[in-house]
């Protein structure tokens, strides 16, 4: 066998989510709705944060560089999704397929990196108060942005290295509604019993991973909290349980996802779209209704340019 044998799936068929109408008039509805609102969300978090001067903290700048990050995620599969609710034959081409894997590791990787930057911003916060801003300056801050973005691209050309050189032969049916790599390992013509078990090891563990050690440093902080019953604590508590929120909603699917051993149950359709959709809207809604800093800022933001225009 040589490598022309195998350029013989050229795109990928989707099944989709469910051929019920009525759901699919539904999740039409739905997935409008949130991606929409996850997209003026993260944008009003943008704008507020890089317009507003009293926000310009390392808590808020990395917030913003979030929302960036869920902006792109967002938009790898949702818009697809959407278009293809209502056709019969819902297609990506291979090309297509490689794009959402590498963009969505990518993507993913990188939040994963900034989630735990924004852990380590808030222990630095309320453990070392003193020295918070002379260790989270704004040289640390791009360093960790570069380093995310690093990080990301790397663990996402590692997945796409045991992907691109599979054999597809011929079966290319997806039952799903975007490519991810555990449902496309199943279609290559060869044993992926190993593959698989390297994906899960790869993507499994280190999101598994990652949680536990995010949520070790929540409680670690909030024992320190506890200890030192710091001035304003309840402010630095609803901080705290808005980062530990976004942590669950994050790794929760991602976990569910490529630790369980079946990628075939309706359950995990369903925590994809969560995951596609929904998760992106959530984190301007933690971040932004229940944090009163960003509330008045972002009327501050408003006003100024209502007052501008009304100057013009
Ligand atoms: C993201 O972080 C970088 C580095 O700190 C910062 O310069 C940039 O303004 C941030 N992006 C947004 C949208 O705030």
């Amino acid at each position: 066998m040589n490598g022309a044998n195998y350029s013989v799936v050229s795109e990928f068929v989707f099944l989709g989510l469910s051929d019920s109408q009525e759901i699919q008039i539904f999740l039409f509805f739905f997935s409008c709705l949130f991606y929409v609102s996850s997209i003026m969300g993260n944008l009003l978090i943008v704008v507020t944060v890089t317009s507003d001067p009293y926000l310009y903290s390392p808590m808020y700048i990395l917030l913003a560089n979030l929302s960036v990050i869920d902006l792109i995620f967002s938009s790898i599969a949702a818009p697809k999704m959407i278009c293809d609710l209502f056709r019969k034959r819902k297609v990506i081409s291979f090309g297509g397929c490689i794009a959402q894997i590498f963009f969505s590791h990518a993507v993913g990787g990188t939040e994963m990196v900034l989630l735990m930057a924004m852990a380590f911003d808030r222990y630095v916060a309320i453990c070392k108060p003193l020295h918070y801003l002379t260790i989270m300056n704004s040289r640390v801050c791009i360093s960790i942005l570069v380093v995310a973005w690093t990080i990301g691209l790397i663990h996402s050309l590692a997945q796409l290295a045991f992907v691109v050189n599979l054999p597809f032969c011929g079966p290319n049916v997806l039952d799903s509604f975007y490519c991810d790599i555990p449902r496309l390992i199943k279609l290559a013509c060869t044993d992926t019993y190993k593959l698989e078990f390297m994906i899960t090891a790869n993507s499994g563990l280190i999101s598994l991973g990652a949680f536990l050690l995010l949520i070790l440093s929540y409680i670690f902080i909030l024992v320190t909290l506890q200890k030192h019953s710091l001035g304003g604590p309840s402010k630095a508590l609803s901080t705290l349980s808005a980062h530990m929120t976004v942590v669950v909603l994050f790794f929760g699917p991602l976990i569910f996802f490529y630790m369980w051993p079946s990628p075939s149950t309706h359950l995990d359709k369903f925590l994809a779209i969560f995951d596609a959709v929904l998760t992106p809207f959530l984190n301007p809604v933690i971040y932004t209704f229940r944090n009163r800093e960003m509330k008045v800022a972002i009327k501050r933001v408003f006003s100024q340019l209502m007052g501008f225009r009304k100057s013009i």
